[in-house]
């Protein structure tokens, strides 16, 4: 496995891509309610990217080899669909709670960031999930330093969700991400202290923990995309795109509306 350092110039481009990404989802959120279908979710955030930013939604036309090209500009994920939800006539309802997923190309370089979305009031168990989601997100990127492993991120996530008593979808995982959209190295959302390749500065992934409620089975839909859990539980998840620093990290898909770090949320020695 060959993990890209990126230059300063290109963690510039970086900065840029994962700022833009992250406000694609502040100008989204408005909009999410009751009523709405995420096929006009999909058209809104398209035409905020391709008109107002001029950037290119990278999701469109994606293939990676094994896949038929995705066909929208966005990834909508509701209830117990897990990721990858491809935007159509489904009408969201008051408690519906849902996963927006927003990937833009700047000037060449792509910035990957995804958040949860409430309709209306969620119900108690959906809410603390896509809390629980939200903390595992950020214990594995508390991990990000030079000399910690992929498996110190993966197992702090899997430690925290796990401990809740949710589980961890281990299909699909974070990505290294640049030029192109997915990267060497694979990130893990489950592992071992100290196992794995070594972080160095200048690397770029994001950490996606998809964390299900109840078993971590899933199942693929019929259009070739979409991923829900097997069991039919509901699913969370979030995501960042990280930098490894010379002295810890840097996020790079932050904006004004993003959430930030839960203040309560112990951090691990
Ligand atoms: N944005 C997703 C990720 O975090 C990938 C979506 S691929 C798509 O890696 F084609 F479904 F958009
Ligand atoms: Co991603
Ligand atoms: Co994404």
């Amino acid at each position: 496995m060959s993990i890209a350092i990126k230059n300063e110039a290109e963690v510039a481009a970086m900065r840029l891509a994962g700022r833009l990404a992250s406000e694609v989802l502040d100008f989204i959120g408005p909009y999410v309610k009751h009523g709405v279908t995420t096929g006009e979710l999909d058209t809104l955030c398209h035409q905020y990217m391709v008109e107002v930013q001029q950037t290119i939604p990278a999701p469109l036309n994606y293939a990676p080899p094994g896949y038929r090209p995705y066909p929208k500009s966005i990834c909508t994920s509701v209830n117990h669909q897990i990721c990858h939800g491809i935007p159509g006539e489904k009408v969201l309802k008051n408690g519906d709670v849902l996963n927006i997923d927003i990937t833009v190309i700047k000037d060449g370089f792509h910035g990957d960031t995804s958040r949860m979305f409430f309709v209306g009031e969620p119900s108690i168990a959906a809410r603390r999930l896509c809390e629980v989601t939200f903390e595992s997100m950020w214990l594995g990127i508390d991990q990000v330093k030079p000399g910690a492993t992929l498996g110190d991120i993966g197992h702090a996530i899997q430690r925290h969700a796990e401990g809740m008593g949710f589980s961890i979808v281990r299909e699909f995982c974070g990505h290294g991400i640049g030029r192109r959209f997915h990267e060497d190295p694979q990130i893990l959302h489950y592992g071992r202290p100290d196992t794995g390749e070594r972080l160095t500065p200048g690397m770029i992934f994001t950490i996606e923990p998809m964390v299900n409620a109840g078993r971590r089975e899933i199942r693929e839909m019929s259009d070739g995309w979409t991923i829900v859990t097997r069991d039919h539980s509901l699913s969370a998840q979030w995501e960042h795109t990280v930098l490894v620093t010379d002295t810890g990290h840097e996020i790079l898909t932050v904006s004004t509306g993003c959430p930030e770090r839960p203040a309560l949320l112990p951090k691990a020695a």
